[in-house]
């Protein structure tokens, strides 16, 4: 190649460059078109540099002024046709609104059944109670049999238990894991058990097939219905406020001896009688008693060497009378603008 013959190659490069860059209309095509002019494999810039070396030395210098001052024509005039290009696509793409106010993020609450649980078991911590858990799945004989139900109790009846088998059922309440505790642990044992418990039950305002209870279990010797007592008011006062005045009526459950209920003083009318109390200036919290030797026998323990008190209660009770919530439905029914109320 000559020195004319090359130098004619960059100004005809130099001449139509310009229109092919122009008339690229996309950012995709601008980029096949910069490859084919300047890309270091097959750039059509670069297949005449290639050429320059089979010039005369002499001639060489020309030639090298000449080609670089092409080269940076072509990348000056793709530059502006990449910004004009870009420019174009910002426009038509989506647009970006720098001043509209950021999104809210979503922060869960704790749901109010969670919240008489946590808030229960943090004063039952306090005395030294531990937590115990027992599955929701149940052999019938932890969940009525070592509890000393009688074989003929109505509860295991198929209209008020769910069974999954002929000795397998879904647990009717906590009572079991007393059972289980008792024959994992050996006294003394101070529990609490929370979990998650099932009836035969339809929805209705005040009942729900599955719903959460908290089970309470002391076992070792020279435990008394003194220490039930003591105990359990003393968690009414921690938990309802240090003037709260508690009653205990006399009951009856198959694994308690004696057995009794606890009402704590209606803390809406202080006892006037109101309509969250059903006006007898009362509200049941929980059921209690003194276990059941044939219990502690169940679970292996000398009942003449040991005795023990147990209680058990309904957090969803608990919360529907504490935030006077008039359906039991609407703790199940997982409607954000029920539950956000009681966010912390
Ligand atoms: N298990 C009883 C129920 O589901 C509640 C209960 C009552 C538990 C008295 C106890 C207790 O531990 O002593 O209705």
């Amino acid at each position: 190649m000559t020195l004319a013959e090359f130098l004619a190659k960059l100004s005809a490069l130099e001449g139509e460059a310009p229109g092919r860059i122009a008339g690229t209309s996309s950012l995709d095509e601008w980029t096949v078109l910069r490859n084919a002019l300047v890309g270091r494999q097959a750039g059509e810039f670069t297949a005449i540099m290639n050429e320059l070396g089979s010039l005369p030395k002499e001639e060489r210098r020309e030639a090298g002024a000449r080609a670089n001052a092409v080269k940076v024509a072509l990348e000056d005039a793709l530059e502006v046709r990449r910004a004009q290009l870009t420019a174009k696509a910002a426009e038509s793409g989506p647009k970006l609104d720098l001043t509209m106010p950021a999104r809210d993020r979503w922060q869960g609450t704790v749901h109010p059944v969670s919240m008489v649980i946590d808030e229960v078991v943090e004063i039952f911590r306090e005395l030294g109670f531990t937590i115990a858990l027992g599955p929701e799945a149940e052999h019938a004989w932890y969940n009525f049999g070592a509890l000393n139900f009688p074989a003929d109790h109505p509860a295991m009846d198929l209209h008020d238990t769910l069974y999954l088998g002929a000795d397998q059922v879904l647990r009717t309440h906590t009572s079991p894991v007393q059972v289980r505790t008792l024959q994992q642990y050996p006294p003394p044992v101070r529990i609490l058990a929370p979990g998650n418990v099932y009836r035969r039950d339809f929805f209705d305002p005040s009942h729900a097939p599955m719903f959460a209870q908290i089970e309470g279990l002391v076992v070792d010797e020279g435990i008394s219905f003194a220490d039930l007592k003591a105990t359990l008011s003393h968690f009414a006062r921690r938990y309802f406020g240090p003037h709260t005045k508690t009653r205990f009526r006399p009951s009856y459950f198959p694994f308690t001896e004696p057995s009794a209920e606890m009402d704590v003083q209606c803390g809406v009318c202080d006892g006037e009688g109101c309509a969250v109390c059903k006006h007898s200036g009362w509200i049941e919290i929980l059921g209690s008693g003194m276990v059941h030797p044939a219990v502690l026998e169940a679970a292996g323990l000398d009942s003449e060497k040991y005795t023990g008190w147990a209680f058990g209660m309904g957090p969803a009770r608990t919360a529907i009378s504490r935030h006077a919530i008039p359906d039991i439905r609407i703790l199940y029914d997982s409607d954000v603008r029920f539950l956000e109320q009681f966010g912390r």
